[in-house]
């Protein structure tokens, strides 16, 4: 009974489903899909990526599911009661690398506030944006420390303020206005872009198959590495979000439709993102024009905005609008991993958690380390001593290296670790047997398909996506 009154519950199937999505939908949707399908091989990578997505982020995803809803219990306590010692490494694992990945993102989301500040200020007129180059403004930014740790701030005091209303009454609620609000944003600025003169060479390079890439075998295997790694970070999968998420679902709702949901909708927005963004940096982004990473966003869209004329700011906000909330509800699901795990302790340990102190703590720790990314300004400002004479892309920057821990290496690892756990270990008749519960079944079908999935695919193809991610991070800057 306490400890129902302490963790809560979705309010609806629909509310959980709104929150999820919005933890898979983030930056990595809108600056790393589109340019990635683009660059590698255009219709095809989208065949490639939508096979990894079903044979690989499906089960992935619905054992999360199932181990976070079986326990009920944080990510950890989840792990270990279907794994025991293994069940520590792994939970450990899902809580670092949201903290790891909040000290970059968090940064992330600040910036796209202070574009929508600055978009603002043009529009009422107390200030010419359109009068500097995007670069210039992102140089002005990054450099400008005071301010970027400030917005940082501004960022994380957003999060803290709706975690702190709980899971039902803080982020269901945030997430059930804010991703209808980020469909319409999303769907205003793609009508926009598509229809500007130009366009549709951005859409020529998203779709048109491009067999380039593909010529050799080692083509088509980085093709398989780029393609797995970005499902992996999309679906936001082995970060503990699933698993956290999962433990406020409730018994009778289905694991399987939920999982294919979130799966659809994260491809979905992903390939929306790229008719928002590609059209628009074709059309009015100038020669040369960068199409993916932060210099897509901060640079390249704002150039788009700057050449639109009178309507340019209300794009430019409508836009950076649409990418901060997309943020913030990633960013939300990463501390709740961690204030979910401190609450779910305390509470074993017979004390009465306080909610808002436990977030105030989590939040303060993430501003912690993100001072440090903020100050660093993405490398500019050369913060960043250790390994910076290696000559390894995991040097560059704080960043840089921040995400190598967490994208390139835990999050592949802890995958591969719960497949092999799952698929070898355990057995995957136990996330059959949460699957079906309360009239939901597993037919014989599909849990064959689970099972040779989770046995014998995943395992090779996170392993794979793990070579792939650690070679593109040590590899010479
Ligand atoms: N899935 C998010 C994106 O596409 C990134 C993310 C990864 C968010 C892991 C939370 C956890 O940008």
């Amino acid at each position: 009974m306490i400890m129902e009154h302490h963790r809560g519950q979705w309010g609806s199937n629909i509310g959980f489903l709104m929150a999820t999505v919005g933890a898979a939908v983030g930056l990595g949707n809108i600056w790393g899909f589109p340019y990635k399908m683009g660059a590698s091989g255009g219709f095809p990578f989208l065949i490639i990526y939508i096979a990894l997505a079903v044979l690989v982020g499906f089960p992935i995803m619905l054992t999360e599911l199932a181990i976070g809803r079986k326990s009920g219990k944080s990510v950890l306590v989840s792990y270990q009661n279907v794994a025991g010692g293994m069940g520590t490494f792994l939970g450990f694992l899902a809580i670092i690398s949201p903290l790891l990945i909040l000290s970059f993102y968090t940064v992330l989301g600040a910036y796209c506030i202070q574009y929508v500040c600055l978009n603002f200020a043009e529009l009422i007129g107390v200030f010419s944006l359109s009068s500097i180059s995007g670069a210039q403004s992102f140089t002005d930014m990054l450099s400008n420390q005071p301010l970027a740790i400030g917005s940082t701030v501004f960022f994380i005091a957003i999060c803290y303020l709706i975690i702190r209303g709980g899971i039902k009454d803080g982020i269901e609620k945030f997430n059930k206005i804010g991703m209808p609000a980020l469909a319409i944003m999303l769907l205003i600025v793609i009508i926009r872009a598509v229809t500007l003169p130009g366009a549709f060479e951005g859409l020529k390079f998203m779709f048109s198959p491009n067999w380039e890439p593909f010529s050799s075998v080692q083509g088509f295997l980085k093709v398989l590495s780029t393609a797995g790694g970005q499902m992996f970070f999309s679906l936001s999968l082995a970060m503990g979000i699933t698993v956290t998420y999962g433990s406020y679902l409730s018994k009778k709702e289905s694991l399987v439709k939920n999982s294919l949901i979130i799966i659809i909708s994260d491809t979905c927005v992903a390939i929306m993102a790229g008719l928002a963004v590609l059209p628009a940096a074709f059309a009015l982004g100038g020669e040369g024009a960068e199409l993916s990473g932060p210099k897509l966003l901060f640079i390249t869209m704002q150039d788009v905005f700057n050449s639109m004329g009178a309507f340019g700011p209300i794009f430019g906000i409508l836009f950076f609008l649409f990418v901060t909330l997309a943020a913030i509800t990633s960013a939300i699901a990463l501390v709740e991993v961690l204030v979910t795990f401190v609450i779910d302790h305390q509470v074993a340990k017979g004390r009465s958690p306080k909610r808002s102190r436990i977030v105030a703590i989590a939040c303060l720790i993430v501003l912690a380390e993100a001072v440090l990314v903020a100050a660093d300004g993405l490398g500019s400002n050369g913060l960043w001593i250790p390994f910076q004479d290696t000559g390894m892309t995991l040097g560059g920057t704080w960043l840089d290296f921040m995400d190598f821990i967490s994208e390139g290496v835990a999050m592949p690892l802890g995958a591969l670790v719960m497949s092999i756990l799952v698929g070898w270990v355990i057995g995957p008749k136990v996330i059959r047997n949460e699957v079906s519960l309360e009239g939901n079944t597993m037919g014989d079908g599909l849990y064959s398909f689970f099972s040779i999935c989770i046995r014998f695919v995943a395992p090779v193809a996170m392993a794979f996506i793990l070579y792939g991610q650690v070679t593109t991070f040590i590899s010479p800057a």
